[in-house]
């Protein structure tokens, strides 16, 4: 949640052995099992630095057990809008709400605590703390047991069930981004939102990347994901809302965008990965 904090504490205990691994996430619920309605609604959206405007009074939608993605040039407004929905800016008006809560005039920790969770732009993993350690912080406001979570995270990234002793710093920024999506799991979300987790990684491992995301998705979880990887993002879309100059300009199905020829031409052309 780019907040450090001071609740690391590096505990004796052994990571989970495979073959307990929980099924997932039961409470989630999935795709179909009753009408679709919005986990996320945002209206009329503001978000100012100083009297600058980046967000300018937008408003969507984010249905449940969905993949949404915000897609936009540089500077469109996307990691504003994400990091306002999570109370890291404060909006200049507008409403957020979450599962029937109003989240603005919330702070970051009860929102965290209402099931949203940040992989912030950039990954912002502890970088001096260990893999086992990262995913306990991902935690941090969670009091129950959480060995079933790690058992699960391990099992749906095996690769950092290797790892989980070594320092963060030291992975592969593919590895890097991969802990920092499990450090969100662990504190076992609704929704879960992507600040452009594509982003500078190998073609290779973007599909990893990608892979994972449908996979979260389709255990129930409800995804927002900003991309300037316009083509893999609406591909994987449920739903896309197009960002320009801190406005949606265009919003549609993701398939459907991604044949629009005003996107193909202002983002598909040059899309990256
Ligand atoms: N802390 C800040 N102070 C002042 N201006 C900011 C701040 N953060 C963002 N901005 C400005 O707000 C606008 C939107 O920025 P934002 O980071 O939301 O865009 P973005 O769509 O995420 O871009 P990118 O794809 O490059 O990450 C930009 O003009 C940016 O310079
Ligand atoms: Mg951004």
């Amino acid at each position: 949640m780019g907040k450090n904090t001071n609740h690391a504490e590096a505990t004796g205990n052994t990571v989970g052995t495979v073959g307990s691994v929980s099924a997932g996430w039961d409470h989630l619920g999935k795709r179909g099992d009753g009408p679709a309605r919005n986990l996320l609604e945002v209206r009329n959206l503001r978000v100012s630095y100083g009297g600058i405007e980046a967000v300018r009074d937008i408003s969507f939608d984010v249905p449940e057990h969905e993949i949404v993605t915000l897609i936009g040039a540089n500077g469109a407004g996307k990691s504003s809008t994400l990091r306002s929905i999570v109370a890291l800016e404060k909006p200049a008006g507008g409403s957020i709400r979450f599962d029937g809560n109003e989240l603005t005039g919330m702070g970051t920790e009860q929102i965290v605590k209402n099931g949203i969770t940040l992989v912030p732009e950039g990954r912002r993993v502890f970088v001096n703390l260990s893999v086992y350690e990262n995913l306990r912080m991902g935690a941090y406001l969670r009091n129950d047991d959480l060995q079933s979570d790690l058992d699960w995270v391990y099992s749906l990234f095996p690769r950092l069930k290797e790892r989980s002793w070594q320092a963060a710093g030291t992975l592969s920024g593919g590895e890097q981004q991969m802990l920092a999506i499990a450090r969100a799991l662990m504190s076992r979300p609704k929704m879960i939102m992507m600040d452009e987790p594509s982003l500078g990684l190998a073609p290779i491992i973007v599909q990893e990347v990608f892979d994972i995301i449908r996979e979260i998705n389709q255990m129930g979880m409800t995804i927002l994901l900003v991309e300037q990887n316009a083509n893999m993002a609406l591909k994987a879309a449920d739903l896309g809302y197009v960002m320009e100059t801190g406005q949606i300009t265009l919003s549609g199905a993701g398939m459907d965008l991604a044949q629009n020829p005003v996107v193909r031409e202002a983002y598909l052309g040059k899309a990256r990965g």
